[in-house]
């Protein structure tokens, strides 16, 4: 069953594979891995994996061994790296669809080898101070050697570390990240020879931290053309967002003047106004608190403000003295021209209003808005 619904998430695949081919020119030679975990932020993985492959990305990321399998079983023969050990239990999946293990623990290792593995890559995870998962660099000499004692089944193919500030260029913490990076790779290198591939950079180590762009990045947020925080905005202007979250006027009235809207009636009507309905609500991602943090919706190219609570499955804005009917174009999260030009609203300005950042709100997103394709118009 396609969209059966008046909401629904567009995804412009001309703009993944703009924003990959801008970064593959801003970090080169370095190549780029695309992290399509999540579902690809919300965007719908497989087919963000095979416009970033076409857009010259050489490999993917996921968080789960499901979500390696999901790639594997649309036929995506592209390396996929899992970013975290996994369940010993799923050893047998990953060796069997040739998923590439990250690996901090012997014990996830010998999982590994134990299903009977040949030759198969695996990544080496240090935690270099972001404390959340990998070997400490002190250890990380040890554990090559450990895997490298595991030959054939399987062989060091990357080393690699993941970054805690490299959205605030000016924290000095990123420089100790990679000083402590690069002495465990030294020493892992005295013993095993040169690494395939080493890699460091997210989205924003890749565009704000040139020494972190090693022989290759892992690239999320900044190929769906969200930018990945304030620290680094401007280094964003040529990303083209690929979301739009759409919907329609499921219904209109008009509103009287000291009336009171929706749960808890916290809203009061100042005045007669049209309030039009829209039939997405709190189970689709739009969060509740949007209600009374200034979220607002474009129908007709204006900015409509929602009045009132946002329920689970609608809400309600206030389109003033606009003529709306049910079924006009609603934009909640993308671009409707206007009678003042071309109104935007962005998924990083649902994250300032919200507190959070834009990966949060298109993560948000449920699986029960249809994901359906959408062309740019100058893509
Ligand atoms: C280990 C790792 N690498 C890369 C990424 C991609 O980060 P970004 O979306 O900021 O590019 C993530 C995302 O959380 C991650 O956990």
């Amino acid at each position: 069953m396609s969209n059966t619904r008046w909401a629904w998430v567009e995804v412009d695949l001309d703009a993944i594979r703009h924003n990959i081919a801008h970064i593959r020119s801003v970090v080169a030679p370095a190549a780029v891995w695309a992290v399509v975990k999540a579902d690809g932020y919300g965007h719908g993985a497989v087919a963000v994996a095979r416009a970033a492959m076409d857009a010259g990305a050489e490999g993917l990321c996921v968080a789960l061994v499901r979500e390696g399998l999901e790639l594997r079983q649309a036929g995506i023969d592209a390396p996929i790296l899992l970013l975290t050990e996994q369940p010993p239990e799923t050893a047998g999946h990953i060796v069997q669809h040739r998923l590439t293990p990250t690996v901090y623990t012997r014990g996830f290792v010998d999982a590994i080898v134990a299903e009977n593995a040949t030759g198969l890559p695996v990544h080496l995870k240090i935690d270099t101070g972001m404390q959340r998962v990998g070997v400490h660099p002190h250890a990380a000499a040890a554990m090559a050697e450990s895997i490298a004692e595991r030959a054939p089944a399987v062989r060091l193919a990357g080393v690699y570390t993941h970054l805690a500030v490299a959205d605030a260029p000016t924290d000095e913490f990123t420089a100790k990240q990679l000083k402590r990076f690069d002495d465990a790779l030294s020493h892992i290198e005295e013993s095993q020879g040169r690494v395939p591939l080493v890699h460091i950079a997210n989205s924003a180590g890749a565009l704000a931290h040139p020494d972190s762009r090693r022989s290759m990045v892992r690239i999320g947020i900044a190929m769906y053309g969200i930018s990945p925080g304030h620290g680094v905005d401007d280094l964003c202007a040529d990303l083209r967002p690929a979301l739009e979250l759409r919907a329609r006027v499921s219904y209109v009235k008009m509103a009287r003047a000291g009336s009171r809207i929706s749960y808890g009636r916290i809203h009061r009507f100042e005045r007669d106004t049209n309030v039009a309905t829209i039939p997405i609500g709190y189970a689709d991602g739009v969060v509740r608190r949007l209600s009374t943090t200034g979220g607002e919706v474009l129908i007709g190219g204006r900015r409509c403000p929602i009045v009132g609570r946002v329920t689970m499955d609608q809400l309600m804005v206030d389109c003033g003295d606009a003529e709306v009917s049910a079924g006009d174009d609603v934009v909640m999260i993308g671009a409707q021209d206007g009678p003042d030009g071309v109104q935007r609203i962005r998924a990083e300005d649902w994250a300032d209003r919200l507190d959070t950042i834009g990966y949060e709100i298109v993560c948000g997103l449920s699986a029960r808005l249809a994901r359906v394709p959408r062309r740019s118009i100058d893509g």
